[in-house]
């Protein structure tokens, strides 16, 4: 049987890349329920219950009544930004949260002021901030971030530490046999200062996972989802996870295409598009970071509805006239801020062909519902580290969009997001000392 996690002895630091709309939404919410005058809806660690027993056994538990969370109390948070602002500025300016929700928690957001960041402009040609670290190589990049790590234990003294990535996107970087399969091949490239294989965003997954730190890519960024970094989180027995954020469209479809396969009915095609005006909106304005987006979202219904497993059903309809026709935009609109408006139109099919259409029209908001999945993905990678798990964590695929899988394996990543919940909650149950019992089929 799986290990039984530890109990933590300390604090938890939690150090995050980027202190833009998303974190400082997360941070925030995290102070203010801290203080009783904010409540985390959407967290699963903080309101999900799972059985546990069975039979005359069974209970419904919280998760911290199964495994040893952190506790909210005992977190403390860092952050690196290419802006110098501090947190509270950078609530304020992401116009997320309103003044009234900010205020309470000022004095401690104030005194979150962004470590210099290891940036790269190729990389988000459309951010100007220059508080940035002068690094010569990718691997000077690599060491100042492991001092940062260290001096925030130091002056903090936190018992661990996470990496969260909640930066921009970055370019779309291509796995290269050569640099990225290797751990000696990618050590190689950066003391080489290969700029071009080498993502700012690979340093900050380096650094911490030999400082002792799990990281969680919140973007869509290859980083670690790439078999060097499988290797170093073997080698360092950290857990890693990945990629994007499953929020808004995503989840929907997600949780959506699961009601079309189980009932059997055919897909055409799935158009999906949204508009948002906040600053992640604009880096995804660059053609070549929406690059690194659009092939995160793609990835989804393709392992839900598979066109070989169902020829009827999902084998028509696009170009080549293999499957159905799935595409996805993005639209950087500026008057809607955080407030992302996304349109799925579905071409659904039924008995005898007939066709039918199915529309959604989200208007979410992108950063609450991104704010709790930091804290449930910050939680539980912690609390794997504790279990003894390392490498890249299956069971955290509930909230990305684009699950890191071993694909030199052809190993097909779990989209379905009732299955993903399965693999959630028998994660849980393990470490907290009782069999995972679901199968997932
Ligand atoms: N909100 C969502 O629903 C959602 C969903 C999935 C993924 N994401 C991803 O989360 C990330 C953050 O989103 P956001 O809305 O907070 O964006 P944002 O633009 O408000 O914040 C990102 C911050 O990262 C900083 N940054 C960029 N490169 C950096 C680097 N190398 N080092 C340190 N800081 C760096 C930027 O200066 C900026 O302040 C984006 O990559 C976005 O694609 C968000």
């Amino acid at each position: 049987m799986a290990e039984k996690a530890k109990a933590p002895n300390g604090k938890l630091g939690v150090m995050i890349v980027g202190l833009g709309a998303v974190s400082t939404t997360f941070i925030t919410g995290v102070l203010m329920t801290r203080k009783g005058l904010a409540k985390p809806v959407g967290s699963m660690t903080q309101y999900d219950k799972i059985r546990v027993g069975r039979g005359a056994d069974k209970k419904y538990l919280k998760y911290k009544d199964i495994v040893p969370l952190a506790d909210l109390n005992d977190i403390e948070f860092a952050a690196w930004d290419v802006y110098p602002a501090n947190a509270y500025e950078s609530a304020i300016n992401a116009e997320v949260l309103k003044e009234k929700d900010i205020e309470p928690v000022k004095d401690e957001l104030v005194k979150i002021v962004p470590l210099k960041a290891a940036f790269d402009k190729n990389y988000a040609k459309r951010l100007e901030g220059d508080n940035v670290k002068d690094a010569k190589t990718r691997w000077d990049m690599v060491e100042q971030i492991r001092e940062d790590i260290r001096k925030f234990k130091e002056e903090t003294g936190v018992e661990r530490v996470v990496v969260l990535w909640a930066a921009s996107t970055e370019v779309y970087v291509p796995v290269n046999e050569k640099v990225h399969y290797k751990l000696e091949d990618l050590e190689k490239a950066m003391k080489d200062d290969d700029r071009e294989n080498i993502a700012p965003s690979m340093c900050y997954a380096y650094a911490a996972l030999k400082e002792g730190a799990p990281f969680i890519m919140g973007a869509p960024n290859t980083t670690v989802d790439i078999p060097a970094m499988w290797e170093l989180a073997e080698q360092t027995k950290m857990p890693i996870a990945g990629k994007d954020f499953k929020t808004g469209q995503t989840l929907v479809k997600s949780g959506f295409a699961p009601i079309i396969g189980t009932r059997c009915l055919g897909l055409n095609g799935w158009f999906s598009t949204n508009i948002l005006g906040n600053r992640d909106g604009l880096v995804l304005d660059e053609p070549a970071n929406f690059r690194t987006k659009e092939v995160s979202k793609l990835s989804t219904l393709e392992s839900i509805l598979v066109p070989e497993d169902q020829p009827d059903l999902y084998g028509h309809g696009n170009d080549e006239d293999t499957q159905y026709y799935h595409k996805v935009r993005i639209n950087y609109y500026p008057p809607r801020n955080d407030n992302k408006e996304g349109w799925d139109n579905i071409d659904i099919f039924g008995w005898m062909n007939y066709p039918m259409q199915i529309k959604i029209n989200f208007l979410c908001r992108d950063s609450i519902l991104a704010a709790p999945l930091c804290l449930d993905l910050v939680l539980l990678s912690d609390l794997a580290a504790r279990a003894g798990r390392y490498g890249t964590q299956r069971f955290l695929s509930f909230f990305l969009k684009s699950p890191q899988h071993d694909y030199t394996e052809d190993e097909v990543p779990v989209n379905h997001l009732f299955q993903q919940y399965v693999m959630l909650k028998n994660a849980i149950r393990e470490m907290g000392g009782y069999e995972a019992d679901e199968e997932i089929d």
